[in-house]
């Protein structure tokens, strides 16, 4: 591919923020520095979402995935995310790696991943969802608390081997505060005495992330709010003011709509509607997918 730069005209500028005016240019082909979408034929991705509102009626359940652990993120995700903000070959960090779908899906659209997870037993069950070449040349799982300098050197050293010094794409999906209650651990952030230490251990991670990130790539924050104590706690915008207040730029505030995405909650439909109506409050249907940029 040409790596001639194309001058971007007036028009242009003023709706491409700077980071992401480094466009390539050649006559069949016209990319942006961090995706290999050609823009020359961009009506051929009627698929890529470019709007706020994600509807997706079902789980992916092909390519790998299963639903098998509570509180996993949809396929889908991954695969609107990668397309928009990777090229092939890039390496995308997770550092709430779970069941592993970021992984997945990275091997499935030709990118790479590093994911760390803080559940042991997990972080190896997930290990035999992948081939062992993969496991050497396109996925690296770290069993950490990626809150600690000890996951950062990991992380570093897997770079290396992996030929990069930083990952171009970070995903965080953490634990929605105690929501689910991953484990026991005092590192778990499902498991905080407070939700504002929760935050704090949030942000904790998510510098790391930035440090651990390309300049001018970008960072995809997939989380829901919750209720407690009769009151709306907006875990979302406070994670998100965490990411501005460590660097990050906020480029999409996406809400998804979760429903059927979500295992067994129709046989309580009835009993949370009650307490809706009992209690002044609506039901949660969405989720945020936030996108944020380093510049
Ligand atoms: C919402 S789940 C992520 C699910 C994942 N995206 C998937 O699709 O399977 C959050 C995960 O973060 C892990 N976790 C919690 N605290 C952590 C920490 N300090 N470091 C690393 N992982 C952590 C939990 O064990 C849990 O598996």
């Amino acid at each position: 591919m040409g790596k001639v730069m194309a001058k971007t005209n007036l028009k242009e500028k003023k709706i491409i923020s700077k980071a992401s005016l480094e466009v390539v240019d050649d006559s069949a082909i016209k990319t942006t520095s961090y995706s290999d979408i050609n823009l020359k034929k961009w009506k051929d991705y009627s698929h890529i979402k470019t709007d706020t509102l994600w509807e997706f009626p079902s789980r992916l359940k092909e390519g790998g995935h299963s639903n098998e652990y509570h509180g996993n993120y949809i396929p889908q995700i991954a695969q609107q995310v990668y397309e928009r903000y990777t090229k092939k070959g890039d390496i995308v960090l997770d550092l709430f790696f779970g069941s592993g779908t970021s992984g997945i899906e990275a091997v499935n659209m030709g990118r790479r991943c590093i994911g760390v997870e803080l559940k042991d037993d997990l972080a190896e069950s997930v290990s035999e969802k992948f081939s062992a070449k993969q496991l050497v040349t396109d996925v690296n799982i770290i069993c950490a608390d990626s809150a600690s300098e000890l996951a950062t050197e990991k992380i570093k050293a897997r770079l290396e081997i992996m030929g990069s010094q930083k990952a171009q794409l970070l995903m965080l999906h953490p634990p929605y505060d105690d929501i689910i209650k991953f484990s026991d651990k005092k590192e778990d952030l499902s498991n905080c005495a407070t939700t504002e230490e929760f935050y704090d251990l949030f942000e904790k991670v998510a510098k790391n992330g930035y440090d651990l990130l390309d300049k001018g790539r970008f960072a995809c924050l997939i989380i829901g709010d919750k209720y407690a104590n009769s009151q709306h706690i907006p875990l979302g915008f406070e994670c998100m003011a965490r990411m501005n207040k460590i660097g990050f730029i906020t480029k999409a505030i996406i809400i998804k709509d979760m429903q059927g995405n979500e295992r067994a909650k129709g046989k309580t439909a009835n009993l949370w509607r009650y307490r809706a109506l009992a209690g002044g409050f609506y039901i949660f249907k969405h989720e945020y997918v936030m996108i944020f940029q380093k510049l």
